[in-house]
């Protein structure tokens, strides 16, 4: 389902897609590109009735999507909405996780996370992108995670997916450096959005302990795409984490990552 109002295909602005936008980061980033004067054309699976206003009471024209975009119908359902206007930026944002142990997870709920992380982002960006390097215009904001740096106990299939999305911006930069189209990761640590009462992880360690706020997140990540930077992790604890992860041995993060995700391990 989609609704349309004041598509900004005649306007001087910039156009700005952001997935993900109804919640958490994307609604942060979606407000960021307002405030910065950018259109913007949003996309989630649920109603964005809030980042739509939001978004409009910063000025910006605003045309939501309501689609489900781990599935190529829905992705295509996005792209056929921003008909032939040059995006300017996409904000590849839109993801999810899957708490407990992964032998006791429902194998429809593993695969929407690698559809939704993996797939659809991937697919979205395929699209997008190859009119952007026609046009030799354009920024990509893809959101990683620092969790990609770590194999996930008890949030292995979506880490793996993080894995994954973070080596995929890097090499994806790489093939267009000889273009005016930049790739950034945005890598931000825990953050205080929905994602973990979704993912089924209010009982855990990271589900309970004070976490980062979406609005400098976002702030973060907006201003790296801006600057056309390679990559941001947000916030100076999670810096100092990637970096010791990069010398620790895997199973010793495996453990570590077993203490903040095993149900059970939240503060009561
Ligand atoms: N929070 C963290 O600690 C954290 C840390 C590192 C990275 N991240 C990443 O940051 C991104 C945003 O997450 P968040 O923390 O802001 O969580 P959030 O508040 O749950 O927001 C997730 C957004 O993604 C959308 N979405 C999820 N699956 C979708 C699908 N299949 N189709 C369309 N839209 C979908 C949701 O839309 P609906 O509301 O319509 O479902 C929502 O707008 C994700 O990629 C996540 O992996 C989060």
């Amino acid at each position: 389902m989609t609704t349309q109002n004041n598509p900004s295909s005649n306007s001087a602005r910039p156009l700005a897609v952001v997935t993900g936008a109804s919640t958490g980061i994307g609604f942060e980033l979606a407000r960021e590109c307002a405030r910065n004067g950018f259109d913007l054309v949003l996309a989630a699976d649920e109603a964005l009735d809030r980042a739509e206003a939001a978004c409009r009471e910063l000025g910006a024209s605003v045309e939501t999507v309501t689609a489900d975009l781990a599935t190529l119908p829905g992705v295509d359902e996005l792209v056929q909405r921003i008909a032939n206007r040059p995006v300017d930026a996409l904000l590849a944002n839109a993801g999810h996780g899957l708490g407990q142990a992964f032998l006791d997870q429902d194998f429809d709920e593993v695969q929407h996370v690698i559809d939704t992380n993996i797939t659809g982002t991937i697919y979205l960006i395929h699209e997008v992108g190859r009119t952007m390097r026609g046009r030799n215009r354009g920024r990509i904001l893809i959101t990683g995670s620092i969790a990609g740096y770590m194999p996930g106990s008890f949030h292995a299939v979506y880490n793996g997916t993080k894995a994954f999305v973070d080596s995929f911006a890097y090499a994806l930069r790489n093939e267009l450096k000889d273009t005016d189209v930049t790739v950034t990761c945005l890598m931000p640590g825990a953050t205080d959005t929905e994602f973990f009462k979704r993912a089924g992880m209010e009982d855990t360690k990271v589900g309970t302990d004070t976490k980062d706020d979406p609005a400098d997140v976002a702030k973060d990540g907006f201003d790296a795409m801006m600057r056309g930077d390679a990559e941001i992790v947000s916030g100076w604890k999670n810096k100092v984490q990637t970096t010791v992860a990069n010398v620790t041995p895997n199973e010793m993060l495996a453990e570590q990552h077993r203490k903040m995700a095993e149900p059970g391990t939240g503060k009561k």
